[in-house]
């Protein structure tokens, strides 16, 4: 079946910096399927030749050496535009109309992707549903959410009631561009491919997690949105926990959406609750120095930029397992990283018999960048008795697979297209987590403990959070990544 992706609030960034240059990619590598077009819908005019010729610029812009006019040149052949504002019956009427017309009135699947703002949604899934373009009858229909999905559970409950009033949930696509990361599907591989690591994946051989989403950016332009939601709503809630869900779940029968999803809903339901006086122990939270003069931020703000976070997950795996969740902007790098902290070994044969945590085994998954992993081990340093060392193996992405690691849009488009939903976040999966990060920001606000921290640009977060991890007898892995 021929597949059209109309985008509405095309005329924003994300289209012509994530959305365009993926789908342009696709095609490039021949892996977008035949009679795939792209239709933009927003207010700012354009003919279909000036949104074309904006978009061919962009995306030169974007993808350098991989852009080809030629190639581009076909590729823009089957984009499309339509001005038209959302809230306005009648252009989505006209909207339907020029689809059929683009389509030649054949069944054809129809993925909606909804890149407004946050506010619309619920709006502009209902005018789908009143104007019949979420209708089954030529073909199917679909619908993608950017995130954020709601601000908090009251809100994403309402989105989510909003949506299945027009779509059932199989139609539903909530991107978390963090799933679609190959180094993040790569967790999925690594753990159930293999038969080696499984048996030692649990409270048994694991001292401790960490989670590391660290940016070396600061809030930029989008200040504004930034400062109403702050590093917890805007990267916790979906990319940490995302994150977490997938080294923590069970290997489920099959990669199917669903039964992917449900692990990882069985996870998030595993995560114990923090509140009240929890969340004053078992967080953190800090605000670059600066942060509060950014053009768009509050001169008295009180949303943080950094936090840290300690979660339990209560199941039998990992009962006692501490799951350290960090993540900031204007850090000391960009870095996206699991390090899994091993146990020492029962009784140590070797010199002393006091070894630290930090001396036994430890698995480290690059996510981003320098895609790979490192294992660390124990070695004897030659020609000094038993001395020994901490040394690793390594696997990097880019050796072994000569070539550029695709954008996570990339097979996310890919996906909505096919109607593989396992790399989206179901609406279960969505409410519970924001149940573990409500209480927290509520408790933030309402008890304003642990106070506010402040950290120097290009470190690693406030002193605070290192003393922090010190009174667990651990310490945080810091590291820029050098892979050899
Ligand atoms: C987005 C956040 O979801 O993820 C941004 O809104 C953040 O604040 C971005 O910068 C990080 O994504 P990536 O892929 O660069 O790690």
């Amino acid at each position: 079946m021929p597949n059209t992706i109309v985008i509405f609030g095309a005329s924003g960034d994300l289209t012509s910096r994530k959305l365009i240059p993926a789908l342009y990619q696709l095609y490039r590598k021949k892996r977008l399927p035949d009679q795939t077009r792209v239709v933009g819908f927003s207010r700012t005019p354009f003919t279909h030749e000036s949104w074309r010729n904006k978009l061919g610029e962009s995306t030169q812009q974007f993808l350098k050496q991989d852009f080809d006019p030629a190639v581009w040149a076909k590729f823009a052949a089957n984009v499309f535009y339509q001005t038209g504002d959302l809230d306005q019956t009648d252009d989505l009427v006209a909207l339907g109309k020029t689809l059929g017309q683009i389509e030649g009135h054949a069944a054809t699947t129809r993925v909606y992707y909804l890149s407004t703002a946050p506010q619309v949604y619920e709006a502009a899934v209902a005018q789908l549903g009143m104007t019949g373009l979420a209708d089954e009858t030529q073909g199917i229909r679909r619908i993608v959410i950017e995130k954020p999905f709601g601000s908090n559970l009251i809100s994403a409950r309402a989105l989510n009631d909003a949506v299945h009033q027009v779509f059932k949930e199989k139609q539903v696509y909530r991107i978390d561009h963090y799933l679609g990361k190959e180094t993040v599907q790569n967790i999925l591989v690594f753990r159930f491919a293999n038969a080696i690591f499984e048996p030692l994946w649990n409270r048994n051989y694991i001292d401790s997690v960490q989670i590391t989403v660290a940016e070396e950016v600061g809030v930029g332009r989008r200040a504004g949105y930034y400062d109403q939601s702050g590093v917890v709503r805007d990267m916790f809630q979906n990319h940490l926990l995302q994150l977490l869900t997938i080294t923590a779940m069970e290997v489920p029968a099959r990669f199917e959406a669903d039964l992917v999803r449900n692990e990882k809903v069985k996870v998030l339901q595993a995560v114990r609750p923090l509140a009240g006086a929890d969340v004053a122990t078992n967080t953190i939270r800090a605000q670059y120095r600066g942060y509060r003069q950014e053009d768009g931020v509050a001169p008295d703000s009180q949303t943080p930029t950094f936090a840290a976070l300690k979660l339990h997950i209560d199941n039998w795996r990992w009962q006692g397992v501490p799951f350290y969740l960090r993540s900031g902007k204007l850090m000391s790098c960009r870095t996206t990283q699991i390090v899994i902290q091993f146990r020492n070994p029962p009784h140590m044969v070797f010199g002393s018999t006091r070894q630290r945590t930090l001396d036994a085994n430890r698995l480290v998954i690059h996510i981003q960048p320098m895609e790979g992993l490192q294992l660390h081990f124990q070695t004897k340093v030659p020609d000094a008795g038993m001395k020994m060392r901490l040394t690793d193996l390594e696997f990097r992405f880019d050796s072994e697979f000569p070539g550029k690691i695709p954008e996570a849009y990339e097979r996310l488009l890919l996906d909505t297209l096919s109607g593989d939903a396992s790399l989206f976040a179901r609406s279960d999966e969505v409410e519970l987590a924001w149940g573990i990060i409500d209480p927290i920001v509520a408790a933030w606000d309402e008890h304003g403990l642990p106070e506010m921290a402040e950290y120097e640009p290009k470190l690693w977060g406030p002193t605070e959070v290192q003393k922090w991890i010190w009174q667990d007898g651990r310490e945080w892995l810091d590291a820029c990544p050098v892979l050899k």
